[in-house]
């Protein structure tokens, strides 16, 4: 099947049937990959693993979130959910928190919520396996999937950090209120974060809310406004690594 044939099948399993091709090379993809690896055609937003320390980092971090006490999250959880994807790459996804499935599996948006964001990405040539990084605010699931407090934001933020230390994305996509929220330190509503590029700390990384795919799922006639935010942000991400 070609690339564009598949693209608008992913579209179709999200709702949205309209595919227009966008011309020349995908934004962050060859122009980016060919300088760093000559040899090896890259997905677009993959980047080779960081430094050798980085490995080990990423080690300690897993550990300290699998072993975390800090919030009393911590006791009714099956495990704590760090997140998924490469090492480092120009995606990063941002949810709220694990929910049934993820905390029964030990990995992100895997139920059917993440069934969906996986073909909304998929759409825009993207996966987990390749070059989008995937975390949550919480690392843990609060119970009966309600909204995380506070404090449990507060005790957890520093690992998503620490993630975002690591993977050096230069766009964050950041999926549902909760998580624009807390990552911009606003408590605007969702409409009103959206189809704006955002900064993030001090690196200033690009951010660009969308709706949670859990939500796209209860509301699918805003499934085409998410392809719209989506398509925006391949934009934002193209005019930063341009510089424009
Ligand atoms: N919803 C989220 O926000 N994150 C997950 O990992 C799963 C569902």
């Amino acid at each position: 099947m070609s690339i564009d044939a598949r693209r608008a099948e992913y579209l179709r399993t999200i709702g949205i049937d309209l595919w227009v091709p966008r011309p020349g090379p995908v934004p962050g993809g060859a122009a980016r990959c060919a300088g760093e690896l000559p040899q090896a055609p890259q997905p677009a937003g993959a980047r080779p693993p960081g430094p050798a320390g980085d490995a080990e980092a990423w080690q300690r971090l897993r550990a300290e979130v699998l072993g975390c006490t800090r919030c009393a999250l911590h006791q009714s959880r099956t495990q704590a959910v760090l997140g998924v994807g490469p090492a480092r790459c120009d995606w990063m996804v941002i949810g709220e928190a694990p929910g049934a499935e993820e905390d029964r599996r030990g990995e992100p948006f895997v139920g059917r919520a993440g069934k969906l964001l996986d073909a909304m990405l998929r759409a825009i040539g993207l996966s987990r396996e390749a070059n989008v990084y995937i975390a949550n605010i919480l690392k843990s699931r609060p119970p009966g999937n309600r909204d995380p407090r506070p404090e449990e934001v507060q005790a957890c933020l520093p690992y998503l950090h620490r993630q975002i230390e690591l993977v050096q994305p230069r766009l964050l996509l950041a999926v549902g209120r909760i998580a624009a929220q807390n990552l911009l330190g606003t408590d605007e509503p969702l409409g009103r974060l959206r189809g704006r590029v955002h900064r993030f700390g001090e690196r200033n990384v690009p951010l660009v809310v969308t709706y949670h795919p859990a939500y796209l799922l209860r509301s699918p006639a805003d499934k085409r406004k998410a392809w719209e935010d989506l398509k925006f942000a391949r934009e934002a991400l193209a005019r930063s690594l341009t510089g424009s």
